[in-house]
């Protein structure tokens, strides 16, 4: 079960911002998506969640057709998004943000145990590597098949960044198809088994991460950073 995206092309603001992407997200594994700003790695994100509607293409879960439906509709079939920004409801606590992300919330603790002491309080004191961790959590809680992670490490320090990986490594190793958005490679480049690069719109470079290393220096991410 493979989540399939197919031909697709997105509209924003009377710009094509996506053009014919495909791209696949095998279950069991992490696939990176990288991209400098503005490349439409986000678009992506919401198109496929269902809140951004394509001019063409299709996205598909194995079998069940995603293309069009509602977003609540979209996680029901198994694909969670965390979307660019921390979207922890603030005024709630830990707890209850769980308890509205679904019934997994027992999985979601297991993956981030921390999360247990900051239980009661509300999730808008949390720090932002705590906020992401809740967010990832919530993601956890719906039982995803696909759980797509747009910018995992923006804004957060290295030690939280390094606390977030094995998270992820581990829901792919449980079975989930993760799709990691980064603007910086390195991080993707080390957990994903196959890597995608989106550039203005379009899917330019593609293959495993060893495929990709001296490519992507040199053309598209080169200016981006320094530590590949
Ligand atoms: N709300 C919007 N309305 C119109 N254009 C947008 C909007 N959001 C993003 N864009 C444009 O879509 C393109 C892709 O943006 P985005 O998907 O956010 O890229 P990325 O996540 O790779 O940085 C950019 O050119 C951006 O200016
Ligand atoms: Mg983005």
């Amino acid at each position: 079960m493979t989540l399939t995206v197919g031909g697709l092309t997105v509209r924003r603001g009377g710009r094509e911002v996506l053009r014919e992407v495909d791209l696949e997200v095998p279950p069991g594994q992490v696939t990176a998506l990288l991209g400098a700003n503005g490349a439409g790695k986000s678009t992506l994100v919401l198109t496929v969640a269902g809140l951004l509607r394509a001019e063409s293409g299709s996205v598909r879960a194995g079998d069940d057709e995603l293309t069009g439906l509602r977003p609540e509709r979209v996680r029901r079939l198994g694909v969670a998004a965390v979307p660019e920004g921390h979207r922890v409801l603030g005024s709630l606590t830990v707890a209850d943000n769980l308890r509205v992300a679904g019934p997994a919330t027992g999985a979601a603790l297991e993956a981030f145990p921390e999360l247990t002491e900051l239980a009661g309080r509300p999730a808008g004191s949390l720090s932002g590597g705590q906020q992401q961790m809740l967010a990832l959590a919530q993601a956890i809680a719906g039982r995803p098949r696909y759980l797509l992670v747009d910018e995992l490490s923006f804004g957060l320090a290295p030690a939280v960044v390094a606390r977030l990986v094995p998270a992820l490594a581990a829901l792919a190793a449980d079975g989930v198809g993760v799709l990691l958005i980064e603007q910086y490679t390195q991080l993707a480049l080390d957990l994903a088994e196959r890597v995608h690069v989106l550039d203005r719109g379009r899917v330019t470079l593609r293959g495993t991460p060893e495929e990709l290393r001296d490519k992507l220096h040199s053309a598209y991410l080169g200016d981006l950073d320094g530590d590949l």
